[in-house]
């Protein structure tokens, strides 16, 4: 197949592309910059192009000749021009509209556990509305039989890359493990990317997949507070946590808000207020059995394993 990846070049998106060209596709990755798409480049069947994905007529280029879309672009605060609406439910919209132009056989896209309109999280109600786009009826009569839509919502992605256990692991190690942690009870089932990477995979070759909602969890329910103790304890760290109440870890939010990058926000607590966990097993619906978290954390934060080569 003739795939685009928007958000190839992130996270899930680099696990994504490898698994594709590994399985014989051709890809196409758009990216508002080429150096955040280093471990791309090397791959024969990938098309990087530098792009602005929010130009309707540069996305039906993109499309064009592509019998897949998979929409993975996606922030955790707005920043700039990017806010939530442009670059989730806008954008959702517009890989709809010209995926239809474009005569788009499937479009996969990725949300997140806890989508929901009247979520807490501005992030949460954005994954919803984008959702809600995807779905809505066409506003023009074109030739072509509307294209295939699957919904993947996660809760949180651990992998190599993560922003996960890596902020984790650099957050103790600046704080020479005494961690002030927000939402220290919130429960998540951490998923492995290499297990979302194959579900996407996985969906773009079943048909049944069509108009489907997969949600994707790992094996293990944990607390915030146990996914910092696992992390600190694979990768050697010492661990102290001091759960903040609400009141504070809000104040924490506000502030940190104000912060360049925005490490943590209002928005970002407002999320945490929700357990992210699945209620129902997507990852089985797709033949897939999903990784513990200690069978792949030592392989990138064990200080005493060879670092992977490039
Ligand atoms: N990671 C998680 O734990 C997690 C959990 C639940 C859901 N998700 C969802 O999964 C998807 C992938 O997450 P990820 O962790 O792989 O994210 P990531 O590493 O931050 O990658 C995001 C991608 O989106 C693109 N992007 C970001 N802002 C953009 C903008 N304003 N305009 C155009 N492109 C933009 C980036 O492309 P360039 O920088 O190359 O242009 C990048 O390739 C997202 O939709 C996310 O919400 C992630």
């Amino acid at each position: 197949m003739n795939v685009c990846v928007l958000g190839g070049s992130g996270f899930v998106g680099t696990e994504l592309v490898i698994r594709l060209v590994r399985a014989g596709h051709w890809v196409r990755v758009p990216t508002r910059n080429l150096t955040r798409a280093e471990r791309l480049r090397v791959l024969d069947t990938v098309e990087l192009r530098v792009a602005n994905v929010h130009e309707p007529r540069i996305l039906s280029q993109l499309f064009a000749g592509c019998d897949a879309v998979v929409n993975l672009v996606g922030i955790l605060n707005p920043r700039g021009r990017a806010s939530f609406d442009t670059v989730h439910t806008e954008l959702a919209a517009k890989v709809m509209a010209s995926a239809r132009t474009a005569a788009v056989r499937h479009v996969l896209h990725m949300s997140a556990l806890g989508a929901d309109p009247h979520a807490p999280s501005r992030y949460l109600r954005s994954k919803a509305a984008a959702e809600a786009r995807l779905r809505a009826a066409p506003h023009s009569e074109l030739p072509h039989a509307d294209p295939a839509v699957t919904v993947f919502r996660p809760s949180v992605i651990f992998g190599p890359a993560d922003s996960l256990t890596n902020r984790f692991a650099r957050l103790l190690r600046l704080t020479a493990g005494c961690l002030p942690l927000a939402r220290a009870r919130a429960r998540f089932a951490p998923i492995c990317v290499f297990d979302v990477a194959d579900a996407l995979v996985r969906a773009l070759g079943e048909r049944a997949s069509a108009g489907q909602t997969y949600e994707l969890c790992g094996p293990q329910v944990m607390t915030l507070a146990q996914i910092v103790r696992l992390t600190a304890r694979v990768a050697r760290l010492p661990c102290r946590i001091v759960p903040l109440p609400d009141a504070i870890a809000r104040v924490q939010g506000l502030l940190m808000g104000l912060l360049p990058g925005k490490p943590f926000s209002l928005d970002n607590f407002r999320s945490l207020t929700l357990d992210s966990v699945c209620r129902e097993d997507g990852c089985r619906r797709l033949g897939i059995t999903p990784t513990a978290m200690l069978a792949v954390l030592p392989t990138y934060l064990d200080p005493r394993r060879p670092a992977p080569l490039a």
